[in-house]
């Protein structure tokens, strides 16, 4: 280790409010504004299954200067956030971390890791691409305004209301590509999310799970079909529902993305789904 008075300490070995303040500080400046407190990154760790003891807090003295989040599901890992403050950047510590917590995801095992990052965060994925890691996928994040819906919506069939736990039993019939970390069923199953479907409730052809952000904005927290077809039906019911809505992280090369932008959807901003074979 270089010695510049920067050593790696384990989350799990301080509290849950001074990690949500190094995340914090570690994504000053990033596009998206993030601002943790300990129970929102409780949540995210209970959603996500952020592994507290293998994810990383780089400090200098007592002060936290950079972090390095991992999140495992069986042999998976999952980058749950990555980020050096300000003062620290362009100083080698983004590939140290990066370094260290491949370590930890080999040490526990782990055959692949995954993340996103924002299209156009050239720093970021520069620095993951170093790692070893590759663009597998493109991901968009997605919103309809509330007077968005279509002119012609009020003539399709509306959705059909339908618990999410029931609905979830389609979830591997109705996901012919798969869903991004934070919509995998484990994160699903945890939620309480509203259902709906089109073509029936025993054997739907298509289905959403909406859930209510604490921002008072509603998501599409799933969104299941075997095909475009299928998922063009579930968008054009969806018109019969009010409200602004958001999508975040569909694959642009899964069924609903096309049928999303014809019915009132316009994209936000892209993220790329970046992995690495450990
Ligand atoms: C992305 C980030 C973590 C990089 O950390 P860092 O400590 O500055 O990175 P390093 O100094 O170790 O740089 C490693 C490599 O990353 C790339 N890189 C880092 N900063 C860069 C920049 N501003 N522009 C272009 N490439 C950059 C380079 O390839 C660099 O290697 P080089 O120095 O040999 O050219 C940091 O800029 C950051 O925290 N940004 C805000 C939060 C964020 O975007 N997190 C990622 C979320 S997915």
């Amino acid at each position: 280790m270089k010695d510049d008075g920067v050593r790696f300490i384990s989350a799990a070995t301080v509290s849950l409010e001074a990690y949500a303040a190094a995340f914090t500080s570690a994504f000053e400046g990033y596009p998206v504004q993030i601002a943790f407190t300990a129970p929102m990154l409780a949540r995210r760790v209970r959603f996500e299954q952020h592994d507290l003891e293998s994810s990383l807090i780089a400090l200098e003295g007592d002060e936290a200067v950079g972090i390095a989040g991992l999140a495992i599901r069986g042999e998976r890992g999952w980058v749950s956030g990555f980020g050096v403050v300000p003062a620290w950047r362009r100083r080698g510590l983004g590939r140290r971390l990066m370094s260290e917590l491949l370590e930890r995801a080999r040490g526990y095992k782990l055959r692949r890791l995954q993340l996103e990052v924002l299209a156009g965060n050239d720093a970021a994925q520069r620095l993951y691409e170093g790692a070893g890691m590759r663009v597998t996928r493109d991901l968009l994040v997605l919103e309809r305004a509330a007077d968005d819906a279509p002119p012609d919506a009020r003539r399709a069939p509306a959705p059909e209301e339908s618990p999410a736990e029931e609905l979830l039993r389609h979830y591997w019939r109705l996901h012919p590509e798969p869903p991004t970390w934070q919509r995998e069923l484990p994160s699903l199953l945890a939620a309480e999310l509203r259902g709906l479907c089109v073509g029936g409730r025993r054997r739907p052809r298509a289905y959403a799970l909406l859930g209510h952000g604490r921002d008072g904005n509603t998501y599409l927290s799933d969104l299941a079909a075997a095909d475009a077809e299928d998922a063009a039906a579930m968008c054009a019911a969806l018109g019969r529902v009010d409200g602004p809505m958001r999508v975040i992280n569909e694959p642009a090369r899964g069924p609903y993305a096309a049928p999303l932008l014809e019915h009132g959807f316009r994209e936000t901003m892209r993220q790329h789904e970046m992995t690495l074979e450990l």
